[in-house]
């Protein structure tokens, strides 16, 4: 899986621990990790043998000993560290959401492309293997014309009200942080929406606690979708056809299984599949594919599509009236 670049890290918190495991569970060398604590870095360097710790994050981008950045801080700062790591020539795996705003996204995107660096959306779910063989089945038609979308995602996180989830300053609530699984998911199986209606209730700090969507499509087929970040829910997803539906089991966006079911209620197919720890190392391993293709854009999740999917959630907040400081918004 692994191929031969170098991975420097970007923010040394909850994320970014599970996905170096996964890295180098899989293979993959990581050489570097920037905090912007030195002692923070010195931690995790230790902890996971990494040899080169920096206390800030353009002596990390800066190192010329390695090719790619993963970016594992707030949605607040994605732009900011995803920009700097590509102005100094690295590639990057942005983690999810990509950014706080579209016009963030399509400014790092276009940054990527005429730098002829690869920028890729750390959407974890598009890479795994169940979701492979979902995009198989319903691409062969098995279900019919797929025509529904049912998905949630929704958690119980620290009540914290600073906690980055509460905290407007860090761009929290449940759509940025846990809808924008669902909405990618949409996006996956349907592409562009040609209706959005969301409804939400906010926290006391002012971000969205639950959020509803409704994605309408060419046809009238739709996407339904809920997130929430202070109760745990099933996490399970049902893609519902004219000749049958599938049931994705809990939780559908990190590695699970599903059936296949015909219109009788009869399993047609079930897919099980054990993976490797998280499963992180599959959108690092299609990185690593494109960087070796020479392509700054693939097919599972291109980088236009991550813009787009942002667009989405703009509309999505601008509908609910989820509201972000200015700051975090520029350019
Ligand atoms: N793929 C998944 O399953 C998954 C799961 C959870 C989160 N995420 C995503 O990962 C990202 C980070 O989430 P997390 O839960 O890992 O966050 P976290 O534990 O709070 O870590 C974020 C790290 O970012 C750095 N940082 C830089 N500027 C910061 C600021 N102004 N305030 C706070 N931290 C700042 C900090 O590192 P230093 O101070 O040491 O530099 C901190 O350790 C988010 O985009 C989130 O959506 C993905």
């Amino acid at each position: 899986m692994p191929g031969t670049l170098r991975w420097g890290i970007l923010g040394p918190g909850f994320i970014s621990t599970l996905q170096v495991a996964d890295l180098l569970g899989s293979g993959f060398a990581v050489t570097a990790v920037g905090s912007r604590s030195v002692t923070a870095a010195r931690v995790f360097a230790d902890r996971f043998g990494i040899a080169k710790a920096y206390g800030s994050y353009s002596e990390l981008v800066d190192d010329a000993e390695v090719d790619v950045i993963y970016v594992g801080t707030p949605h607040s700062h994605h732009y900011e560290h995803a920009r700097l790591a590509l102005e100094a020539g690295k590639h990057v795996l942005l983690e999810k959401a990509f950014t706080v705003t579209s016009e963030q996204a399509a400014i790092l995107v276009d940054l990527a492309d005429r730098s002829g660096l690869v920028l890729l959306e750390a959407m974890w779910t598009r890479f795994l293997p169940h979701m492979v063989r979902l995009r198989e089945i319903v691409a062969a038609g098995e279900i019919g014309e797929v025509r529904t979308l049912i998905a949630d995602h929704n958690q119980k996180l620290p009540a914290d009200p600073k906690h980055r989830l509460n905290d407007p300053a860090l761009a929290g609530g449940a759509l940025l942080d846990l809808g924008v699984y669902p909405v990618s998911f949409a996006w996956d199986l349907f592409g562009e929406p040609t209706s959005v209606l969301a409804h939400a209730a906010m926290t006391a700090t002012g971000v969205d606690r639950q959020t509803a969507i409704i994605l309408g499509y060419e046809g009238g087929r739709q996407a339904l979708l809920h997130t929430s970040l202070d109760a745990l829910g099933p996490n399970t997803a049902t893609i519902i056809g004219t000749g049958g539906w599938i049931s994705v089991e809990g939780v559908w966006y990190s590695p699970t299984s599903f059936s296949v079911f015909e219109s009788s209620g009869q399993v047609i197919e079930r897919f099980e599949e054990t993976v490797e720890g998280r499963g992180m190392q599959f959108q690092a391993a299609e990185l690593e594919r494109l960087v070796e293709a020479g392509s700054t854009a693939g097919t599972i999740l291109p980088p236009s599509e991550s813009v787009a999917i942002m667009a989405t959630l703009d509309e999505i907040r601008r509908q609910v009236g989820l509201e972000y400081p200015a700051d975090i918004m520029r350019l």
